[in-house]
Parts: C-alpha cells; structure tokens; sequence
C-alpha cells in the first residue's frame, strides 16, 4: 500500500519529531493538538530542530522549506480524515487515546493504517477501540525523533501481515533501522531499559550516590552517552512514572514499580527537561 498523507496526533516532545521526520521525507503531514497553541509549540520546536540540523550540516535550506511547506497542523481530528496512515503520540493514557481512535475509525478510510507510539500500553487493547484491528500495530519511536535509528515495529495477533509489512516499510522509508517486537508492555528496548531507569532513581534514594556520580558512573564505567538520571530527564518524569505504572500493572514484577521519588518529583511539577527541572535543572545559563 502507498503512503501519501501522515496524520500525527499529540505535537509534544515524542509527535514533534515524528512529523518532523515524515515531512522531511516528503510526506504530506497534518498535527493534530488540542489547541492551537500547543500545535504552535510543536511546530516551533520543529523550527528548532531542523534549523540545529541546518547549522551541523545534516539538513540543506532547500529541503528544509520543503519540509516545512507539506507541514500543516489542526485541531481538529476530523482534519485527518484523507490520511493513510495515523501515528498517534499523545498523553500515556489508555483511555485518552481509545477515546482518540475510536473518533478517528469514524473519520478516516477504511484503508487507512492505524499506529500508536505508545511505550507502554498494549497494542490490542488501544486497537479495541477501532473496527479495523487487522490495519492497527505498533509504531515505537525513540527520543529524540530525528537523531535516534531505531523503530519497533508491533504487530499484535489481529494486526495483518500486510499492515505489518506497509509499515515496516514506512519506518525505513523515513531513513529508520526498524526491529519486529511482540505486543508485550514495553516490547524489547522499554522492557529492558525501564527497570534500569527506575533502579537508578532508587539508588540515588537509597543515598548510593549523588545525581552526578550516578549519572558519570553510568557513562564512563559503562560507556552510555548519557546516565540514567540525566535520560530519565529527557525522556520526561511524568511519561516515565505513567510508563513504570501501567508496565508494573501488566508484569507485577517490583522491578517495573515507580520508586516513590519519582513520584513526588512528578507531583511537584519536575517533569525533567520540558517543565525546566527534573533531576536537574534546565534553562539560561544552565
Ligand atoms: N518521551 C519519550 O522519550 C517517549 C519515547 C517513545 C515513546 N513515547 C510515547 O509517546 C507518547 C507521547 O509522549 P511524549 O513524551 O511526546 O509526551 P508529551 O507530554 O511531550 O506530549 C503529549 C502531547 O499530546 C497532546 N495531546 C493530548 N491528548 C491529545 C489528543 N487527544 N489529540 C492530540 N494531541 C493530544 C498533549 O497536548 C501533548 O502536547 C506516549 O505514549 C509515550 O509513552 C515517549
């Protein structure tokens, strides 16, 4: 099947970059937010993002503008109708994106290809909300967006294998390093990196280092880019937390539950990187 027109729902720190990449692959593509401003958050942040890439060397002006004339946004989800594929990357919330798809099976065709980038939830259980089970998997991208290669690919027991195929090769299409993961909470990178994350926050807990020497600890004794505590930050406390709980739901296992630091950081409003405090601090002159 052709994919011509991408819709993206949610244009936070996750949909941003997934529209980023379609459009600068020449898809058409369309951002559903739920207000205008938040759609003109995100597309500023893509402003952002490919003028960096403009300034290292790994974008041209030319294609830059071209990416940005096939970028639209709307609020209204109906807008997505003419779409052949829906990537959807808002809140972790079960009920928030059930809600999202079942409007959406409405509106678009019944060829069109249903996605979800959800790190967490099981694909079965959002494809519910639709009728077209067979045309829904999986769709996992990394943060950020543009920079990282990899995509899991989900195919869950309804999902078709030509649906599977269409968008395996839509992830490579858009220059990805696509794997194939079951429909298990956290399919294969989340499942592993997860209670490591989570381990990390226990640790600085228990009092085994302070923020930095966990974070150095991890990237020179180990030779990660970044620590846990710093990624935790850049991923999100609130995604992480919501993640950790439903992961926690589905495996029971202690490994997978949200240490209560986590928690009190998220109901202070310390959701890492994006609200300007997490583990760290960020903004001017930091
Ligand atoms: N943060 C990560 O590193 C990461 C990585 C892979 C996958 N994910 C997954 O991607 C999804 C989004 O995560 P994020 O980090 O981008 O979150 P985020 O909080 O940065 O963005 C979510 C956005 O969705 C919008 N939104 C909420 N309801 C909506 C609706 N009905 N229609 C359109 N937009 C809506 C919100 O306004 C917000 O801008 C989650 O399912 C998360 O598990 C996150």
């Amino acid at each position: 099947m052709k994919i011509g027109r991408v819709g993206v729902l949610g244009a936070g720190l996750m949909g941003s970059g997934i529209a980023e990449v379609c459009a600068k692959m020449g898809y058409e593509t369309v951002i559903r937010e739920v207000s205008d401003d938040l759609a003109k958050k995100g597309v500023s942040r893509i402003k952002g993002s490919m003028g960096k890439a403009v300034e290292k060397g790994k974008l041209e002006a030319g294609p830059r503008h071209a990416a940005r004339s096939t970028l639209s946004t709307t609020t209204r989800l109906e807008d997505l109708a003419g779409c052949d594929l829906v990537i959807e990357a808002i809140v972790e919330n079960l009920d928030a994106k059930k809600e999202a798809f079942s409007i959406l099976d409405r509106a678009c065709a019944p060829h069109a290809i249903f996605c979800s980038n959800t790190s967490s939830l099981t694909i079965t259980e959002i494809s519910a909300a639709t009728g077209r089970p067979d045309r829904f998997a999986g769709l996992h991208f990394f943060n950020p967006v543009p920079v990282m290669k990899l995509v899991e690919v989900v195919r869950t027991i309804a999902t078709s294998e030509a649906t599977e195929k269409t968008v395996f090769d839509f992830a490579t299409s858009l220059g990805k390093h696509p794997i194939r993961a079951h429909d298990n909470s956290g399919f294969v990178v989340n499942r592993l990196l997860v209670p490591y994350l989570l381990d990390a926050v226990r640790a600085l807990e228990e009092g085994v280092g302070t923020r930095e020497d966990i974070d150095k600890g991890m990237e020179l004794g180990c030779g990660h880019p970044m620590g846990p505590l710093r990624l935790l930050d850049f991923v999100g406390l609130d995604t992480t937390y919501a993640i950790a709980e439903i992961m926690f739901n589905e495996y029971r296992e202690k490994r997978f539950a949200p240490p209560p630091l986590l928690k009190r950081m998220v109901l202070a409003g310390r959701y890492g990187k994006k609200s300007g405090r997490g583990f760290y601090e960020y903004g001017e002159g930091r």
